[in-house]
């Protein structure tokens, strides 16, 4: 028997170290009963590559995450099968002269060596710094905001938003920025990863385009290849910055489980129970890697994701999940001619309860501004500048059923002050919504800002070819650009203002950030006019 026996355990440290790895951990301080956490590991690679997140803010506090992961992308993550203890704490300052709170959390394997600490107990608006330590290893530091307390007089609010991720397309400088904007808060509409597999080249706009980088894997199903994906984005510096400078507020879109997925759908045609098995490890490992509160703790395939935000009486956000409630597409989720099951009686994009619980809360809510978060393009834009009508039908223009319902709600009730904020097109428009784009009313029912892409597809352009001739037969769409960025919003009583900030190139390190246009919504005036 080896030398290094540990005594208690009849355990070597050297085969602890085989069995672990080059970035092995082992404990020096074991109770003799149990299973405990390792509370003192040694890791002999940095176990905080992942970086730091808080997200969900209120009044009191926010979660906050990390994940150890000593070799990010091997089986395993370089750690144990064994919990660790991770102490956590929450500062008043930058230096953390004065601790507000602390603990000890205890990353599990089953969860990936994930934490998700509730801190609860702080000061409303105001800003907190807070950091991770496992064994001797410290954490970078991350920074968010408490919000103002529900119902408290608020003059502003200033957030960005951003999603669609693709890590082989481009660079993530938008997040370098978005990171300098001083927010009080992120919303991530979704693709914070894309499933499909490892590419040198790709087709663009004007022919083959070599990647900036390249996924590790093929297409992922398991936990394992999930897990990896996320390390893969979650290594990047730049994307650790936006998590550091600000709580998220984040949503899953399509492909944080697979390409235009629906409940308990794939594009594929995979039998649903078959389905359901890719769908729980993407679930789990999108839970593991998302500062997300334990009331997303996911059961089986399902999370529940939709949930509210409050900030003062100025803003209402209520954050949608747009894809585990959903019908299947129409017209076969092909682009095309307009098909008559886009009329769907029984279509739904939220679900019963979903809605219900949507529709409730705009009656309910007493904030100036009543803003759906969410996924899906709710303009009903004619895709076609020629006599066809062509949808999106992975959009709301494909469920008009309950796109009237939820927008027929607003116009009866006369709710004014109504912001859908939306991603996944890769593109930035600015709009406003009407029962029917093509007849619009005199009076539109609300606004949409869709935020373009933080790096899927790449450089983008100013404009893409087809988009003058769409816009000329769509009134209602006021702006659009096809160039990557984020949103910053910037939000008063008096008036919403949507900056659309954009760079030039992602495909390379020295690409410049410009605000492309600022459009705005006056308080009482739904319409979406240069700011
Ligand atoms: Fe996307």
């Amino acid at each position: 028997m080896n030398k290094l026996v540990d005594a208690r355990y009849g355990y070597s440290r050297r085969r602890l170290l085989q069995a672990f790895g080059a970035s092995a951990v082992t404990a020096l301080s074991i109770p003799l009963l149990g299973r405990p956490a390792l509370a003192q590991p040694l890791f002999m690679n940095y176990p905080f590559q992942l970086g730091v997140a808080a997200g969900d803010p209120v009044a009191d506090g926010f979660v906050i995450w990390t994940r150890l992961a000593p070799e990010p992308l091997a089986i395993g993550h370089g750690m144990p099968a064994q919990p660790v203890d991770v102490s956590w704490e929450v500062a008043a300052d930058a230096g953390f002269k004065t601790i507000a709170r602390k603990g000890t959390a205890i990353a599990r394997p089953e969860l990936g060596h994930s934490v998700h600490v509730e801190v609860a107990g702080l000061e409303p608006a105001r800003p907190y710094w807070y950091r991770f330590q496992a064994g001797s290893e410290r954490s970078l530091t991350g920074r968010a905001r408490t919000t103002p307390p529900i119902g408290s007089r608020l003059d502003k609010v200033r957030f960005g938003v951003a999603g669609c991720q693709h890590y082989e397309q481009g660079l993530f400088t938008a997040h370098r920025n978005l990171a300098a904007e001083e927010l009080d808060f992120v919303f991530f509409y979704g693709d914070y990863i894309y499933e499909g597999r490892g590419n040198r080249v790709w087709n663009g706009p004007n022919g083959p385009v070599e990647n900036v980088r390249q996924y590790a894997s093929q297409e992922i199903y398991s936990l394992d290849d999930y897990r990896r994906r996320y390390a893969q984005h979650k290594m990047d510096a730049d994307l650790q910055a936006a998590h550091a400078s600000a709580a998220w507020f984040v949503v899953w879109d399509d492909h944080e489980t697979d390409n235009n997925w629906v409940s308990e759908l794939d594009q594929d045609g995979t039998p649903a129970n078959v389905f359901a098995l890719r769908r729980q490890a993407a679930v789990q490992a999108f839970y593991e890697n998302m500062p997300l509160r334990p009331t997303a703790f996911p059961v089986g395939a399902a999370m529940q994701l939709y949930r509210s935000a409050t900030f003062g009486d100025l803003l209402d956000l209520s954050i949608l999940d747009t894809r585990q409630y959903r019908s299947d597409q129409p017209c076969g989720d092909k682009w095309g001619a307009v098909c008559d099951t886009l009329d769907r009686a029984d279509a739904d994009v939220l679900g019963a309860r979903q809605e219900a619980w949507a529709l409730g809360r705009l009656s309910s809510s007493k904030a100036r501004w009543k803003t759906f978060a969410q996924q899906v393009m709710m303009m009903d834009l004619d895709r076609d500048p020629g006599p066809a009508y062509v949808v999106n039908p992975d959009s709301w223009a494909g469920y008009r059923t309950p796109r009237n319902r939820l927008l027929g709600q607003i116009d009866r009730r006369k709710l004014s002050n109504v912001v859908v904020l939306t991603g996944d097109e890769h593109q930035n428009y600015a709009g406003e919504l009407h029962l029917d784009g093509r007849n619009p009313g005199r009076r539109p029912i609300a606004a949409e800002f869709v935020t373009t892409s933080i790096s899927s597809g790449g450089d983008g352009i100013e404009q893409r070819p087809d988009m003058a001739a769409i816009q000329a037969v769509n009134a209602q769409l006021k702006f659009n650009n096809a160039q990557r960025g984020y949103l910053v919003c910037d939000v008063t009583p008096e008036r919403w203002v949507s900056d659309f900030k954009v760079l030039d190139r992602v495909t390379d390190r020295n690409g410049t950030l410009r605000s492309r246009a600022k459009l705005a919504v006056a308080a009482g005036d739904p319409r979406v006019v240069a700011a």
